[in-house]
């Protein structure tokens, strides 16, 4: 069975000791991050990383993100090629511990399996004091995945970890809500000609223009290993719902089939006014009721997805934020979450 403990940053003892017990012994963990909750397991320990895909049921070894507790442990999983160093010292400078993976060239410490056979490593450094205390305590890099089951909504509390894997690993350590609520955005760096390159594989909530004080930045098109968005019919996409999800830019001008249950998905949507009242919606969950705002929103995301997936609605229609700055990952997830 599935325990749950909890931790705060002045009360995480207990639960330090509890999850590194298990991930010394090779288990697998469920860990609180500021993005979504990741699966743990000792990053240098192959079968561990192992039991990582098992319970996530990934039908492939995709490759995993590897954090660190601190700086000082990088040299025992990545190496900074010279041409980037510096760029690379001032980008975790401003952005860790925090929302940004950074891909390196992998030490010999790092199995295969983690990277997929790749000869780079993904790694950052978390923001949540309690994984890097955790980290710290067990001596070890943690490598992790977002700790859903594969092509599923990303968890943003503890409770929607235990929806996704209970019963399947033995700890989910609780740190509450996650303060960011989107997965980290994922950047190659490249020395470039005349000014560094910082490539984008994954938008997230260090942002386009964030990054732009310190190279040119650069959007890739290829997708991610695990997220076959361009191959329609062929896997499950990434963040998907199991209730069908459709992006409208003009709700309101939904047309309904009689009898069925639709749920809405807005932006700034409050309830009580505008569009969002013309429809019969069964269900009307807003991004960001309260500020309106960006942050707000992707906060709330897999929460609000996973709310409305959990309403036994006929579809999800959901209004697009703004396409811009943190609005980007927001849209990005949407549009895979899209049933196509
Ligand atoms: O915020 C996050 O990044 C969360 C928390 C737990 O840290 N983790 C997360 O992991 O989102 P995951 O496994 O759900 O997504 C990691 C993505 C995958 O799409 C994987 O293909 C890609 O990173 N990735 C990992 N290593 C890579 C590598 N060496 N080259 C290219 N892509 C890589
Ligand atoms: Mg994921």
């Amino acid at each position: 069975e599935t325990r749950v403990i909890s931790a705060n940053e002045l009360d995480m003892k207990e639960a330090v000791r509890e999850a590194v017990a298990l991930l010394s012994k090779g288990e697998v963990v469920a860990l609180p991050t500021e993005t979504v909750y990741g699966l743990g397991a000792d990053a240098t320990d192959a079968v561990a990383v192992a039991k990582v895909f098992e319970v996530k049921q990934r039908p492939s070894f995709d490759p995993l993100i590897v954090h660190i507790a601190s700086v000082r442990d990088l040299p025992q999983v990545a190496s900074v090629p010279e041409d980037i160093e510096k760029v690379f010292q001032k980008l975790i400078s401003a952005f860790w511990p925090g929302p940004l993976t950074i891909l390196l060239p992998k030490t010999e410490a790092i199995p295969d399996l983690v990277t997929s056979g790749l000869p780079t490593v993904a790694v950052r450094q978390s923001g949540s004091p309690i994984f890097r205390a955790i980290g710290r305590e067990l001596g070890k890099p943690i490598a992790a995945p977002s700790a859903n089951r594969f092509g599923r909504i990303s968890p943003t509390s503890a409770s929607a970890v235990v929806k996704e894997l209970g019963g399947s690993i033995p700890l989910v350590v609780d740190g509450g809500a996650c303060s960011n609520g989107l997965e980290s955005t994922i950047i190659r760096i490249e020395a470039g000609e005349k000014r560094p390159e910082i490539h984008i594989l994954r938008p997230g909530p260090v942002t386009k223009k964030e990054l732009q004080n310190f190279g040119r930045v650069v959007i890739e098109k290829k997708r991610l290993i695990d997220e076959p968005a361009d191959a329609p019919g062929q896997l499950a996409s990434h963040y998907a719902p199991r209730t069908s999800l459709y992006l409208f830019d003009k709700p309101e001008e939904f047309k309904p089939e009689p009898g069925k249950r639709y749920g809405l998905m807005s932006y700034k949507g409050d309830p009580k006014a505008g569009y969002v009242n013309r429809h019969e919606w069964a269900k009307v969950e807003s991004l960001s009721p309260g500020s309106g705002k960006l942050p707000e929103a992707a906060v709330r995301f897999f929460h609000v997805m996973r709310t409305l997936d959990e309403a036994g609605l006929d579809a999800i229609i959901a209004e697009p934020v703004s396409d811009v700055g943190l609005g980007q990952a927001i849209m990005d997830r949407l549009r895979r979450a899209a049933t196509r």
